[in-house]
């Protein structure tokens, strides 16, 4: 069977689903996916390849910002096709070499997986062949706390992923589980959110309470405050 067969054999993971498992080595020695991670948020993304700057310049982002993160209950896990000692000759490089936006010194904690076999990229559908298929596409899997897919973004080679998208996504969902509401377009923390349609606990609850001030633009899209504040307070000493 060629590469594309394979890959095409292989369903793709879908929001709603099991992350499927896999043990793997990192940088950071073996670990079991995605049962390592159950009780807090997990992302798993893939690059393309080592040494290559895109690759470079969102690996120095991730573990900049691998503390605000972790302080959302959300671990980091990179994976690419490449093997154990380019990774770590890749990660040397960065620390000791690299200096990019003010970023510099950076040293990459979270695990990177070694795929030369490509077993996993393919297990999660990161190898698309109309793009590449010697390398991994750019994927982000958002894994919750009980395994389960919630969000999944691809973006092709030669696009750098956007963090603060990442992270928003991020808090987004964990505000949503929190508070059982949904979020407009653009919405950051602090801004209102969405007063899910009727027919869902959130709505009548709150109808039903008569507490929370509601803006409603129709009988289908209403809105309400939700403070920043409140949101963090919420999901960061989770
Ligand atoms: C990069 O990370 O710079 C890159 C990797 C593979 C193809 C194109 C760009």
């Amino acid at each position: 069977m060629d590469n594309e067969r394979e890959t095409q054999a292989q369903p793709m993971p879908r929001i709603g689903d099991k992350a499927p498992e896999f043990k793997a080595v990192t940088t950071q020695g073996e670990i079991n996916f995605p049962g390592d991670y159950s009780g807090g948020w997990v992302i798993l993304f893939s690059h393309p390849a080592d040494f290559t700057p895109v690759c470079t310049s969102e690996f120095m982002t991730f573990a900049a910002l691998e503390g605000k993160f972790a302080a959302a209950n959300c671990k980091l896990v990179g994976l690419s096709v490449d093997g154990l000692y380019s990774h770590i000759a890749w990660l040397r490089t960065i620390k000791e070499k690299i200096e990019y936006r003010g970023m510099k010194d950076v040293e990459v904690k979270f695990p990177l997986i070694e795929d030369i076999t490509m077993a996993v990229a393919r297990k999660y559908g990161m190898i698309q062949p109309g793009e590449s298929s010697t390398k991994a596409v750019r994927a982000v899997f958002f894994v919750d706390p009980k395994g389960t897919i919630r969000a999944i973004i691809y973006y092709p080679l030669s696009l750098g992923r956007n963090f603060d998208e990442l992270y928003r996504a991020l808090i987004a969902m964990q505000a949503a589980d929190a508070f059982a509401i949904a979020t407009p377009a653009d919405w950051q923390p602090g801004d209102d959110v969405i007063v899910p349609p009727a027919g869902s606990c959130g709505v009548a609850k709150d109808r039903m309470d008569g507490k929370e001030e509601m803006k409603c633009y129709d009988w289908f899209f209403c809105t309400k405050k939700l403070p920043a504040e409140k949101v963090f307070s919420t999901i960061l000493k989770k």
